[in-house]
């Protein structure tokens, strides 16, 4: 947890958007309700959200407590007409392959809440949801845990290759100078998948680690002649034309309902330029070359997918005003 702030970037201080997952975590989407109360209560939760983050560290310092919030494209527009619109900010469009599809689902606004216990997690949900009621309708929410040493609930560490010792985060999670009126802010992106459990458990654990990347026991990488080119980190392994790696900050996390067979992967990830996560998608889900597939999508089913904008606290309070 950052207990310190973060760096200011360009002079704003982003949200919490490189944290680790974490222990526990609460994926909310909302939709907008048309209301005349609308636009108000949502500018009084941007005003009031650094202080809310705040009053849950006061209360729970041990907590690991932190809270992301976004917003959709056609919710900005809407919300902020008289505002620019973050450069890459838009409507995420559907990327359909020959034979796996990541889907765009609807969202306006969207928190990320983590913390080391599900109850403090809880709290602030239903806080925000107090101070939202009537005003917007829920799409969706995902409740997830870590599991094991922080594997993904398909048995292999999720979160490795995350910009982190030797990289600084902030870098591939943070808008930076490039578009200066949101500096300070993240793309955030999210795919709710399914996981078929029963073909994935009947697959030998040496094809589980071909398609993965990576060793199951251990989370070791297998070596460039072990790895086959359609592997999950093969295919979302990218650089930019001068050959540097193009990251972005990842928080999955595992959710499940045994008792009625659903198995999942919450994916989130933080991103300065959404255009570096639009291409991992395009590499998993289309190919490059195209058919070059990520094997990971034969057991994997994207059911949601949505782009927000996760604005910098100045900017926040800024949009409160
Ligand atoms: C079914 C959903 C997913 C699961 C279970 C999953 C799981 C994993 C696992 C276990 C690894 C290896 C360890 C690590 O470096 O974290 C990994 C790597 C990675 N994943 Fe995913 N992932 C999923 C979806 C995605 C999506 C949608 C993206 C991008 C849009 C993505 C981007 C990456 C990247 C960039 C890496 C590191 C690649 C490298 O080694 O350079 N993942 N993922």
């Amino acid at each position: 947890m950052n207990l310190n702030t973060p760096p200011a970037i360009a002079g704003n201080i982003p949200q919490d958007v490189t944290e680790r997952a974490g222990e526990n975590a609460v994926f909310i989407v909302y939709g907008l309700k048309e209301t005349p109360r609308t636009a108000d209560r949502i500018k009084d939760l941007c005003a009031n959200f650094s202080a809310m983050i705040r009053s849950i560290r006061n209360r729970f310092p041990d907590m690991q407590f932190s809270c992301t919030m976004g917003f959709g494209a056609d919710a900005w527009s809407r919300l902020f007409p008289e505002r620019p619109k973050p450069r890459e900010l838009e409507t995420f469009q559907e990327i359909k392959g020959a034979r796996h599809t990541a889907v765009s689902t609807p969202g306006d606004l969207f928190f990320h809440i983590r913390g080391r216990q599900m109850g403090v997690c809880f709290e602030f949900a239903s806080i925000i949801d107090e101070k939202l009621k009537g005003t917007v309708d829920p799409i969706d929410e995902v409740h997830g845990f870590r599991y094991q040493d922080g594997k993904a609930i398909i048995g292999f560490v999720d979160g490795t290759e995350n910009p982190a010792v030797d990289e600084n985060p902030y870098e591939f999670a943070v808008i930076g100078d490039e578009d200066s009126g949101f500096a300070g802010g993240s793309y955030i992106f999210v795919q709710k998948y399914l996981h078929d459990m029963n073909a994935w458990n009947a697959l030998p654990v040496e094809e589980q680690e071909k398609t993965i990347g990576r060793k199951k026991f251990n989370d070791v990488e297998l070596s460039d002649e072990e790895k086959p080119a359609n592997a999950h980190n093969a295919v979302t392994n990218i650089q930019d034309s001068a050959g540097n790696d193009l990251k972005i900050v990842r928080a999955n996390m595992p959710f499940a309902n045994t008792s009625k067979g659903e198995y999942g992967t919450y994916f989130i990830g933080y991103a300065g330029t959404f255009s570096t996560t639009r291409r991992m998608l395009e590499n998993m889900f289309v190919g490059d070359p195209a058919g070059n597939t990520d094997r990971l999508l034969d057991f994997s089913t994207a059911v949601t997918g949505t782009l927000f904008f996760a604005p910098s606290y100045d900017l926040l309070e800024t949009l409160g005003e």
